[in-house]
């Protein structure tokens, strides 16, 4: 037997949405014995006023190369976050052979020295070796693919390079890939045809996988993008997770009703998520097609010219005498922080039922948005705790048993028999510190944090332990996903 440790008279806010209860909460070996009265023995904690809670799961994360890199992942721990799932977006960094440079966006992970994983198995092996603090749940790039096989990326994939894309996510999914993500929106994939995603989506369903989307579009076209996403996975019979649902850009601003009503209408009839970050403001590489002066643009990063990081393409421009445009270009390849959303159209996304939180944290980026290492308690303190926009169970479901049962894990909830990840924290005083002038900032409330059973961050003592590892694919996300949007997803 090993070591024993029990959390006394805390507050249990279990990961399904009921409210809170005061309990014992008791493991040993990684796993969850006992949710109610405890005996003694053992590790004994105190935990009255504070709140125990399923470690997060942050199911929107870039967080590929720097699970291996990093493995402390101090940013996601910090949180609360205990699982990660990595390859959103179209871009992963396995099973990746590169033939010259990074392309965009692929440089969000990391460069060209972190790609060295040309199957999914070397991947997955890699994870485990360095064992990271968090447990690692990973989705294969329909862009990663492409970059693999395509010569050029302005046009479809042919019939040949289709097959070979699907031989290596088929790999992958042998391997314990979680399901296929694409970023539609990227100029590297912009030219696949629906086909050439229904192609590849159409495995998922022999192995039971989720397919996430970044969308065609987030801004004017969103209603049909939305339209695309649900017809790939009608057509592929398996579940989509819409990624990062929002409504970008000015003329767009005010859609957020209208986007979650054609978002609910297509759920009645199949297996649709979302995630959402908790901030109006998007990021990602400088792309030319986002330049505006509708809202302010902040240079995180430019390859050219590093001393741009943190100021506002505008100022650069004037600086410079150039139109906006002309400004971008020179700062290519580059990263930006993008004030794209209405504050309005954020709230009701992260308030509808359906909605999980994701992070979307860019672990590479210099200046990162603060969502990197500020998502998690932002939820639970700024939105649920200070602004009352859903209580406080409904946060956390949002972050524990909803993604757990969208990507098919036993975990996210605490229940006797499941997995000992969990967060201990404090409900008056969690809140997230970074901010967009300040972003790599530890967030404040987040007592202790154990992983896998093992106590693995304590506020005062920061990094205890890595205790993570790879989580394969174990089942069929379409057990668990459920079919039909009720207020809960089905708890595992
Ligand atoms: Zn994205
Ligand atoms: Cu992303």
């Amino acid at each position: 037997m090993g070591e024993r440790t029990v959390v006394r008279g805390v507050l249990v806010l279990d990961g399904t949405g009921r409210d809170g209860y005061v309990a014992d909460v008791a493991w040993t070996d990684g796993l969850i014995t006992e949710v109610g009265v405890a005996d003694r023995g053992g590790r004994d904690i105190d935990g009255r006023g504070l709140v125990l809670a399923p470690g997060f799961i942050d199911v929107h994360t870039h967080d590929d190369v720097v699970v291996v890199r990093a493995p402390e992942m101090l940013p996601k721990l910090s949180q609360g976050v205990t699982t990660v799932v990595v390859g959103n977006c179209g871009i992963s960094a396995s099973p990746v052979t590169l033939t010259s440079g990074v392309p965009d966006p692929m440089n969000l992970l990391g460069t060209a020295a972190d790609f060295v994983y040309p199957t999914f198995a070397a991947y997955r092996q890699a994870v485990d070796r360095v064992q990271p603090s968090v447990n690692v749940v990973a989705l294969v790039g329909h862009t990663a693919l492409r970059t693999n096989h395509l010569d050029r990326f302005d046009r479809p994939a042919t019939g040949g390079e289709v097959e070979a894309m699907k031989a290596q996510l088929r790999e992958a999914l042998e391997n314990g890939a979680v399901g296929l993500s694409t970023g539609l929106a990227y100029k590297n994939a912009f030219a696949a045809p629906e086909a050439e995603v229904l192609a590849l989506a159409r495995l998922l369903d022999e192995f039971g996988g989720v397919y996430t989307t970044h969308m065609r579009t987030e801004f004017d076209g969103v209603l049909g993008a939305l339209d695309e996403a649900f017809s790939v996975g009608r057509h592929a019979g398996v579940p989509v997770v819409v990624s990062h649902l929002k409504c970008a850009g000015a003329g767009n601003w005010g859609r957020s009703g209208e986007v979650l009503d054609q978002f609910h209408w297509a759920a009645q009839t199949q297996a649709l998520g979302c995630d959402c970050y908790p901030y109006s403001a998007g990021s990602s590489t400088l792309d030319l097609g986002q330049v505006t002066t509708d809202f302010p643009i902040r240079i995180t990063w430019s390859e050219p010219h590093p001393e741009a990081g943190g100021r506002d393409l505008a100022a650069i421009a004037a600086d410079w005498g150039v139109p906006l445009l002309d400004a971008a270009r020179r700062l290519q390849p580059a990263g930006a922080v993008y004030h794209n959303m209405a504050e309005a159209d954020v709230r009701r996304i992260l308030a509808d039922p359906a909605t999980m939180i994701g992070s979307d944290g860019l672990p590479n980026d210099p200046r990162p948005h603060p969502r990197l290492w500020g998502t998690f308690p932002r939820v639970l303190g700024h939105y649920s705790r200070d602004e009352g926009l859903f209580p406080l169970a409904e946060a956390v479901r949002k972050m524990t048993s909803l993604p757990a049962a969208r990507f098919g894990l036993d975990r996210g909830v605490i229940k006797p028999g499941l997995a000992a990840d969990l967060v201990l924290f404090d409900p008056l005083t969690v809140r997230d510190v970074a901010t967009f002038d300040d972003p790599i900032r530890t967030s404040e409330g987040i007592v202790s944090v154990w992983v896998n059973g093992r106590l693995s961050f304590h506020r005062d003592q920061g990094l205890v332990e890595r205790a993570g590892g790879f989580l394969p694919r174990t089942r069929d996300v379409r057990e668990t996903f459920p079919r039909f949007l009720g207020v809960s997803g089905s708890p595992p």
